[in-house]
């Protein structure tokens, strides 16, 4: 039982399901399809978090192939387990019981439409409070809409049921405005529509869609919600459906930054993950990739071929070139690293040169360590820098030079050679 999850504000408002106990079989794959990631995020995970900025907190996600990877994944997400797969129906059918007596507003998404925005889900739940339909569906007009189930219309224009695509007769077919897969339905006429369907079709399965005919012909309301947006309706069923979603995201958040005054020199070879956030007037030139947890400043350059991993930050007028991969990494303005660079779990000042090649040693099969390079430091090209280590302001370290751990380098002094020694201390205080 989950009962205890459904608190008295989420009560009055509105409870979400999300399917994605199916293991997506069109996939190929022994994962969970709804694990499969975009942009470095779980499908799933995109809706948990488009769920949640729609002000959804009471989320119930049906698993089962695979529940416990699921589980593993989305840790704070409450969790139902359905048995047996026997269709999207089912998989409503199986959080009854954890729904209990509520009787408010139910919100349903598939698993695999990780693209939906969070605006999309309140216009429905606008849509379908302002009516006071029973059932409010969001569809969308594609020109070519296979694979997805047909909105079917009276000539009223009153919804009247949904044909699955392996379901459709000639003339449904070429019906153009498709199901989605999102809907918001009054609690109680779902489950009493759920309690009637039968799996007369071609799959053998319990498909939701059918509530709607039920629906209709009992003569409840049924809204609809129309998506303009082709590229936020992307069911993913198979790898090509999940490649055209990454470009449609890519594209998104690319759009995004660029509208936000930063230069994108090549935006088909440089993917960016969402909630990346760069200055006005930066330049990221082609085959870059910047991961998730990112913040680059003004006026930086960054590529080409540059990897910036999680948990980088950049200050403003930094210069990040060819070749350099960064992770979990603070970088201060005006600094350089320019060429074929590793630097992991570091913090450097500003106006510092990273010599080209330079590797900082952050992992020592144990623990990650962390370097710090202070304000003005000259790195030589092709230094090894075995952390933990602190190389001091002004500190100059020679080129091919290996410092090792804990040796750290005063302030204006040189060091130099393998393992680097002492060449110069720093005697007139700041100047090398
Ligand atoms: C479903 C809809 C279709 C819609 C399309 C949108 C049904 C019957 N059809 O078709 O009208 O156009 O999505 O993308 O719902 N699932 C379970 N348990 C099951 C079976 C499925 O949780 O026993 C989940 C899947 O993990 C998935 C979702 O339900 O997230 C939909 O199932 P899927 O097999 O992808 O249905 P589609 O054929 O895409
Ligand atoms: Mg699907």
């Amino acid at each position: 039982m989950v009962n205890h999850f459904l608190d008295d504000k989420f009560m009055k408002d509105i409870i979400a399901i999300v399917l994605a106990a199916g293991k997506g079989t069109r996939m190929k794959s022994d994962i969970p399809k709804v694990l499969h990631e975009i942009l470095g995020k779980p499908m799933i995970s995109h809706i948990l978090d488009s769920l949640r900025q729609a002000g959804i907190t009471g989320i119930i996600t049906v698993a089962g192939y695979g529940s416990e990877l699921l589980r593993y994944e989305v840790k704070n997400a409450r969790i139902i387990v359905q048995k047996r797969f026997l269709g999207s129906g089912d998989a409503v059918l199986a959080c009854k019981s954890g729904v209990g007596k509520y009787s408010g507003d139910v919100l349903i998404i598939c698993g695999d439409t990780p693209l939906i925005r969070a605006d999309t889900i309140k216009s429905l739940m606008e849509k379908h409070r302002s009516s006071k339909a029973s059932l409010t569906i969001l569809t969308a007009e594609l020109k070519d809409p296979t694979g997805y189930g047909r909105i079917v219309r009276r000539p009223d224009g009153k919804i009247s049921k949904i044909v699955e695509e392996t379901e459709t007769r000639l003339y449904e077919e070429v019906i153009n405005e498709i199901n989605v897969g999102t809907y918001c339905f009054n609690a109680g006429d779902m489950f009493d529509s759920l309690a009637k369907i039968k799996p007369d079709n071609s799959k053998k399965e319990l498909f939701l869609t059918d509530t709607i005919e039920i629906l209709h012909k009992s003569g409840k309301t049924i809204e609809s919600v129309m998506i303009k947006d082709e590229g936020e309706i992307i069911g993913i069923n198979t790898r090509k459906d999940l490649s055209r979603a990454t470009r449609i995201l890519k594209d998104r958040v690319l759009e995004e930054i660029m509208s936000n005054g930063v230069t994108i020199e090549d935006p088909s070879s440089t993917t960016i993950y969402p909630g990346v956030k760069i200055g006005q007037d930066t330049i990221v030139h082609p085959n870059t990739v910047i991961e998730s947890d990112v913040e680059i400043g003004k006026g930086c350059r960054i590529g080409p071929f540059a990897r910036i991993r999680n948990k980088v930050c950049l200050a403003d007028n930094v210069e990040i070139g060819n070749f350099v991969e960064l992770v979990r990494t603070r970088i201060g303005c005006g600094t350089r690293v320019k060429h074929h660079t590793y630097l992991g779990d570091t913090i450097i000042g500003k106006n510092v040169n990273v010599g080209a090649g330079t590797i900082t040693a952050n992992y020592d099969g144990k623990n990650k360590n962390r370097t710090i390079i202070e304000d003005g430091a000259f790195i030589g090209v092709g230094a090894i820098l075995i952390a933990p280590l602190r190389i001091g302001r002004l500190a100059l370290v020679g080129a091919g030079s290996v410092v090792s751990k804990n040796h750290n380098v005063p302030k204006g002094a040189t060091v130099l050679g393998v393992p680097a020694r002492l060449l110069k201390a720093n005697k007139k205080g700041d100047k090398r």
